[in-house]
């Protein structure tokens, strides 16, 4: 009985019922299993582990559809005012964005309260925003969303549908407080990961990779796969961390790099380009390649963590703590 309760509020969670997006797939999806996946994967956020988030989305849904409005605004994005809450509620606020620390990615206001995140997506966000020219009316995968905040950044440049790929349920709670403020529909979140992005047969206009594929130990397998879900004349979006050189090499560290686990490959560009090539991309534009700074990663008020500076030799800043090479940014834009 008590199974049937829990899952009952697992399907919920993530409102099991069948989601807006069926509509975007083309008629070679399996649409049962999609939805199979979707209620098994629901159950992880069950797990005790992440009672703590779950206890904050109960105390956002008291404040639900409080924000008066979102927008992006100095580059966060911004949800409500502060005038849109009273004083008990602003209590409540703050044990909600609390249970949220450290704050990854971001800049968000939310009721006022500035959250500066220790990454600046907005950041990683104008670099790319400038080659994509428009994504008005396109429906988007957005692989690795974390809480969201390209998303909305995608939404507010007239994306049509926006499915967040994530299979972290801290990060999935932190994105439905969000949602729980101000509903956006053209946002879905789904506890798949990339590697069932072959499951969206020719259902995207344009994939955003961003920040996923050194973490994979096939990085090509996986660009097959996203080629697959793309429609014919479809985009592929990736920053990809690496290294700097014009060889094509990758460097697989024998254990941590930069501090971070589960690092597998870290090509140069040139190498990064021979990936999109040979998984059978027919063109592709490489546009920044750059050394990571910590204007982009560090630790803030909300973040309160080692970050990137902690990470690199302090007599040598082209060398990461292990001494492997410093990390890079590669982005570019493929078409399939
Ligand atoms: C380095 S972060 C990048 C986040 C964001 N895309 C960005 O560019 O800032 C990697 C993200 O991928 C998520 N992730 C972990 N395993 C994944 C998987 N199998 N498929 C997709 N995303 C995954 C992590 O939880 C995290 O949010």
């Amino acid at each position: 009985m008590e199974h049937v309760h829990d899952l009952r509020r697992a399907k919920g969670l993530l409102m099991l019922k069948l989601p807006s997006w069926f509509d975007y797939l083309s008629d070679s999806a399996d649409r049962k299993q999609l939805q199979e996946m979707r209620e098994d994967f629901a159950k992880k956020m069950l797990d005790p582990r992440f009672a703590f988030a779950s206890e904050a989305l109960a105390v956002a849904k008291t404040l639900r559809g409080k924000a008066s409005s979102w927008t992006v605004e100095n580059e966060a994005i911004r949800i409500g005012i502060a005038d849109d809450l009273n004083a008990e509620e602003k209590q409540k606020l703050k044990t909600v964005l609390d249970a949220f620390r450290p704050w990854k990615k971001g800049p968000y206001t939310i009721f006022g309260e500035a959250i500066d995140a220790e990454w600046r997506s907005d950041i990683k966000w104008n670099r790319v925003k400038p080659a994509l020219r428009s994504i008005e009316g396109e429906v988007i995968a957005d692989i690795g969303c974390h809480n969201g905040y390209f998303m909305y950044r995608m939404v507010a440049e007239g994306a049509r549908h926006v499915i967040g790929f994530e299979p972290v349920p801290v990060n999935a709670y932190n994105h439905l407080v969000m949602q729980e403020f101000a509903p956006v529909p053209e946002i879905s979140f789904e506890l798949f990961g990339v590697e069932h992005i072959d499951l969206f047969p020719e259902t995207f206009d344009t994939i955003f990779c961003m920040g996923i594929l050194y973490h994979h130990t096939d990085p090509i397998g996986l660009l097959r796969k996203m080629k697959k879900a793309l429609k014919p004349k479809g985009r592929l979006v990736i920053d990809c961390q690496g290294i700097a050189g014009s060889e094509s090499i990758s460097l697989t560290p024998s254990g941590r790099y930069a501090g971070a686990s589960g690092v597998w490959y870290l090509p140069t560009m040139t190498a990064l380009q021979n990936w999109v090539k040979r998984a059978g991309f027919s063109q592709q534009n490489a546009f920044y390649s750059e050394a990571l700074s910590s204007e982009e990663q560090r630790a803030t008020d909300w973040a309160d963590v080692k970050s990137l500076q902690d990470f690199l030799d302090p007599n040598d800043p082209t060398k990461t703590v292990e001494g492997y090479p410093a990390p890079y940014r590669h982005y570019l834009i493929a078409k399939a």
